[in-house]
């Protein structure tokens, strides 16, 4: 496979790149807000928590890739974790622009045979986001399996070659 950490997927004016260290200030305030701006529940972490585990685990641990604009601002971050596709988060002001389904396109190529995550099942948005990009239930939980003690709901994805 080429070099992820040298791959570019232009869009008009937005670039998809490996997150660096550098990175970390601009993917936490980002996170932090996307999540705020979904959620009515809060995080079962501290801004600082969540601020260390970019910088510390998400960004030089995982492949971890972020949308930038045209200034360099971050406005997107996208993590994958072996085949779960562990984190999207688009920034409030930047959905619904199409930077979500490239990410989602862009974690298809790079495990073609097959993804999975989670979301909270209160998030219809991301769930027909989701469903529309071919992913399918697998299970729902009651919430005792996630830190934020909230009903959430596994998707899977696998290509068309493997269901047959
Ligand atoms: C869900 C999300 C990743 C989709 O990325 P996106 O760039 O907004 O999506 P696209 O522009 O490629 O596709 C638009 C679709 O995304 C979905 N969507 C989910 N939340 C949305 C939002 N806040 N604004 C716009 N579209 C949203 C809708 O299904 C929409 O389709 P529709 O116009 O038919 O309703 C993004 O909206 C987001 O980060 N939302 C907030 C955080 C979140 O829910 N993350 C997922 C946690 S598992």
């Amino acid at each position: 496979m080429h070099d992820q950490k040298q791959s570019r997927m232009r869009g008009p004016g937005i670039v998809l790149r490996r997150a660096a260290p550098d990175d970390a200030p601009m993917v936490s305030g980002m996170f932090l807000a996307s999540f705020k701006a979904t959620y009515d529940f809060p995080l079962a972490h501290t801004d600082e928590e969540v601020r260390g585990w970019i910088r510390d685990d998400l960004i030089p641990a995982k492949e971890t890739w972020v949308a930038v604009d045209g200034v360099g601002a971050v406005i997107g971050v996208m993590a994958l974790d072996g085949d779960d596709l562990a984190q999207l988060y688009i920034a409030p002001g930047w959905t619904g622009r199409g930077i979500g389904s490239r990410f989602v396109e862009l974690a298809k190529r790079l495990r073609p045979t097959g993804l999975s995550l989670f979301t909270f099942q209160v998030n219809r948005g991301a769930r027909r986001f989701y469903e529309r990009h071919g992913f399918i239930v697998v299970d729902e939980n009651d919430g005792l399996r996630n830190e934020e003690r909230q009903p959430d709901v596994r998707y899977e994805w696998c290509p068309e070659a493997r269901r047959a």
